[in-house]
C-alpha cells in the first residue's frame, strides 16, 4: 500500500490505462476487460485489473493535473511495477484544422508548468512519449482504419485564465492541443525508465469555442479506447 493506493503488491498489470475520471476508468473496466477486479479506492480514485484478450491489463484513474497524475505514476511504477503508462483523455484543440472529436497522439509536450524544470535542474526537459509506444500506437491505428494526429500538445497549469499570449504562441510553434496532465507523465516516465504514450480526443476547440455533446464524446471516446487497448496489446 501506499499513501493514495490502497492494492497490494502484484495487484497491478505492467500497463496501466490512465484516463481522468474514475468513473470513465470503472466504465473501461466493465466495458473492455474481462475477469475484472477493484484494485484500489483510496479517495475514490479507482483502480482495477482484468484482461484484454486474455493478456492482463489495469486502468486507474490519475485525477486532474499534473500534480495528481504525478503521485499516480510515480507510486504506479515505483512501488507496484508498472512498466507502461497510457494516458486516455480529452483535449481541447488548437490547430484550425483539428475537427471536435479528431484523435491525437501526443509526440511531445511542452508545457507552462515549472513541474519538469523541477526535475530537471532548471533547465527545459523535452518530454516525449515512448518511441516503442508510439510506434506500436501508429501501427494500431492504420490496423483499425484510423487517422489520429500526431504532433506536439502543451500540458497546462491553468483550465481557467491562462496568459493570454500562450494560445498565439501555441499557434505559432505548431501546438496541435491543449491538455494538462501528459508533460508530467512523461518526464516521471522518463525519469524511472518505463514508457509512457498519450492519447486524446478533441472535446473543445480554443480558437472555434465549439464544443461536443456527452453522445459525441462517447462515439470518439470508444474510438480513442480501442486505439489504447491495442497498442497496450501489441
Ligand atoms: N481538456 C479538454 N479541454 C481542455 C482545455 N480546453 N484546456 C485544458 N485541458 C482540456
Amino acid at each position: 500500500m501506499t499513501p493514495h493506493i490502497n492494492a497490494q503488491t502484484g495487484d497491478f498489470a505492467e500497463t496501466v490505462l490512465m484516463p481522468g475520471d474514475p468513473l470513465r476508468a470503472k466504465y473501461i473496466a466493465e466495458t473492455y476487460l474481462e475477469n475484472v477486479r477493484e484494485v484500489t479506492n483510496v479517495r475514490n480514485v479507482l483502480g482495477f485489473t482484468g484482461e484484454y484478450k486474455g493478456k492482463p491489463l489495469s486502468v486507474m484513474a490519475h485525477g486532474m493535473g499534473m500534480p495528481s497524475i504525478s503521485i499516480y505514476a510515480h507510486e504506479l511504477i515505483n512501488f507496484y511495477g508498472v512498466k507502461q503508462l497510457i494516458r486516455v483523455g480529452s483535449c481541447g484543440g488548437v490547430d484550425e484544422e483539428l475537427k471536435l472529436r479528431d484523435l491525437i497522439v501526443a509526440t511531445s509536450a511542452s508545457t507552462n508548468s515549472a513541474m519538469i524544470r523541477d526535475r530537471f535542474a532548471g533547465y527545459d526537459y523535452a518530454a516525449a512519449p515512448d518511441f516503442e509506444l508510439l510506434k506500436a500506437c501508429s501501427e494500431a491505428a492504420k490496423e483499425l482504419d484510423l487517422s489520429p494526429r500526431f504532433g506536439n500538445i502543451l500540458s497546462g497549469d491553468l483550465f481557467y485564465g491562462s496568459n493570454p499570449a500562450l494560445l498565439p504562441a501555441m499557434q505559432k510553434m505548431g501546438v496541435l492541443a491543449v491538455e494538462m496532465e501528459a508533460a508530467a507523465l512523461f518526464a516521471i516516465a522518463a525519469e524511472f525508465r518505463v514508457k509512457a504514450l498519450c492519447v486524446l480526443t478533441v472535446s473543445d476547440h480554443l480558437i472555434t469555442a465549439e464544443e461536443t455533446s456527452s453522445e459525441e464524446r462517447q462515439n470518439s471516446f470508444n474510438q480513442m479506447m480501442e486505439l489504447a487497448l491495442e497498442t497496450a496489446y501489441a
